[in-house]
């Protein structure tokens, strides 16, 4: 089953990580999905969303972030147990208990400097697509929040995962975003790529009779596969980025016409996930894992 997706696009700040978040949360909140997201930001965004600082700076210092994964499996060319770095348990979501996380760190940057000096990419490559090929057995979904940018780590992803799914603001700029993206998709056609799920409007503001010209402008392309519910600008979305030190429920969390929105993006992603399985639900990718992650 194809189940692994990146969430890109090549702008910043359109709402990758809070998209990541909110749909992992529904998912397993109102559809019973058991989700893992993949931090692949050294920022650490979506890690800081579903962890206290506390917890996460003691991940970050027991050594068992996405980093120390890849540092172990394609520096030092090790085994590694990656259930060791799955946290569960994570959301300030009461119903959302099915939600898991391999958090992220800033050390990643310097990982990334590391491949590239030693030119490893083949074997970041391998390693990526080792974990892939073990979570997608054991998970309903794999969410990869991707960095602003293309990074050798977000290409690793582009190229290893089943699908990317492209959150954009509608606006000028976060379009060129995603056009820049779909040129670097046309280069190098022969190393693989995942497929298109869609692209998801984010933080339009209902009222803006320009922001419904952008919404027809990026449908009218069918390239994009545009989800037909976009994601209004919501007091209650900016707010979900701040984890409550509280539990909350779901409808206080994503209340009125934010969660109607979620939830409608999480039925139509579903069902276009069923849809291209029904069509094909081999992953791409059909090569031998390699022996460092177990
Ligand atoms: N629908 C929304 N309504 C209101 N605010 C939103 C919405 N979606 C995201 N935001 C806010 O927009 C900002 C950027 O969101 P986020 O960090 O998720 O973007 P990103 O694409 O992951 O950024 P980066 O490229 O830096 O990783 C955050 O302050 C977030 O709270
Ligand atoms: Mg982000």
């Amino acid at each position: 089953m194809r189940n692994t997706i990146a969430v890109m696009n090549t702008k910043g700040g359109v709402g990758k990580s809070t998209l990541v978040l909110s749909v992992a949360e529904t998912l397993s909140a109102q559809f019973g999905k058991n989700v893992l997201i993949i931090d692949s930001d050294a920022q650490a965004s979506v890690s800081a969303m579903l962890l206290s600082a506390a917890n996460l700076h003691r991940l970050q210092s027991d050594g068992l972030t996405i980093v120390d994964l890849l540092v172990a499996s394609v520096l030092n060319n090790v085994a590694v147990d990656w259930p060791r770095f799955v946290v569960g348990g994570v959301s300030d979501v009461d119903e959302a208990r099915t939600v898991y996380l391999i958090p992220s760190d800033m050390q990643l940057t310097l990982f990334e400097r590391e491949v590239s000096k030693e030119s490893l990419h083949q074997r970041l490559r391998a390693s990526i697509r080792g974990l892939l090929g073990h979570v997608r057995s054991v998970f309903d979904i794999i969410l990869i929040d991707c960095p602003p940018g293309l990074s050798v780590l977000t290409e690793s992803w582009l190229r290893e995962a089943d699908f990317h799914f492209s959150p954009t603001k509608p606006d000028y700029v976060s379009t060129c975003g995603l056009e820049v993206f779909r040129r670097f998709k046309g280069l190098n056609p022969e190393m693989g790529f995942a497929e298109n799920l869609g692209v998801l409007i984010n933080m339009k503001d209902l009222q803006s009779p320009v922001d419904s010209d952008y919404q027809r402008w990026l449908n009218e392309n069918p390239e994009n596969r545009c989800f037909a519910q976009a994601i209004p600008r919501s007091g209650a979305l900016q707010y979900a980025a701040q984890l409550s030190p509280v539990e909350r429920s779901y409808v206080a969390k994503y209340p009125g016409e934010s969660g109607v929105a979620i939830r409608a993006v999480c039925s139509e992603l579903l069902a276009r996930l069923a849809a291209a399985n029904a069509a094909n639900p081999n992953p791409l990718q059909q090569a031998p894992q390699p022996a460092q992650i177990t």
